[in-house]
């Protein structure tokens, strides 16, 4: 059921990568909070926008549950989240509205350094150890590629050392982790960055104001940064 509410709530990475710039993002955008560094909730104080700060991956399932209005999240988690829902026969939920420009990285395949790369169709047969199950799975289906999907939520890159997979593919942004690894890049399969994401079906009360407001005001902040 669809809640009415009268205030706007966005969730944002509570640390890590994103957290700092989507907040100074949504500062640009004259929004504040009352101060409270370790609260999980910061309540809006020139406008009726709360923020709740979160595990980036938590960010679509609060969307598709309503929990939270707005998300700034890497397309990556989005998209995956988009592909399970698909795959589950489930109706799409959050969209991205914008491109934000912060958080770039890519989601690559990558093996180990000594493998002599002749393309994708080597993967056939392979153990590949992800974070992003669903988008592996359709690149490989799209590939025509058999492969077996090993889902890890993190430390993905350690898996092909401790026998647990041949490949990986997950985020790379500097290259610094799959290189102490000793993997090397070989594809990309997506290229993400921050993006803010909402809902698919417009908001019918207040919200639906403050979410022009603030895009509004974003569009605004993007502009000038360019
Ligand atoms: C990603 C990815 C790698 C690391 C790669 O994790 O899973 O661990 O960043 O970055 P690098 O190429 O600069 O070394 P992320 O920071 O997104 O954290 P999370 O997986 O915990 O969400
Ligand atoms: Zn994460
Ligand atoms: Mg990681």
């Amino acid at each position: 059921a669809d809640a009415v509410r009268d205030r706007l709530r966005i969730a944002i990475q509570k640390s890590g990568r994103l957290g700092d710039p989507s907040r100074a993002l949504l500062t640009a955008c004259g929004l504040d909070w009352r101060e409270s560094r370790d609260r999980l909730f910061c309540y809006g104080e020139t406008l009726p926008v709360d923020l709740l700060l979160v595990r980036d991956d938590d960010i679509p399932g609060l969307l598709a549950d309503g929990v939270c209005d707005l998300g700034i999240v890497g397309r990556n988690v989005l998209e995956e989240q988009a592909a399970e829902r698909e795959q589950a026969g489930a109706p799409a939920v959050a969209t991205e509205l914008r491109a934000l420009g912060f958080g770039g990285c890519r989601l690559d395949i990558a093996v180990p350094e000594d493998w002599d790369w002749q393309g994708p169709g080597q993967l056939r047969g392979c153990r590949i150890a992800s974070s992003y199950p669903q988008l592996l799975r359709r690149w490989l289906a799209g590939e025509g590629i058999e492969a077996e999907v090993v889902m890890l939520s993190g430390s993905v890159e350690i898996a092909p050392r401790l026998g647990q997979a041949d490949a990986v593919c997950d985020l790379v942004s500097s290259g610094a982790t799959l290189a102490a690894n000793q993997l090397k890049p070989v594809l990309t399969l997506l290229r993400s960055e921050a993006v803010l994401a909402g809902p698919v079906r417009p908001f019918t009360d207040a919200r639906a104001g403050l979410m022009q407001t603030l895009l509004r005001r974003m569009d605004g902040v993007m502009r000038l940064r360019h």
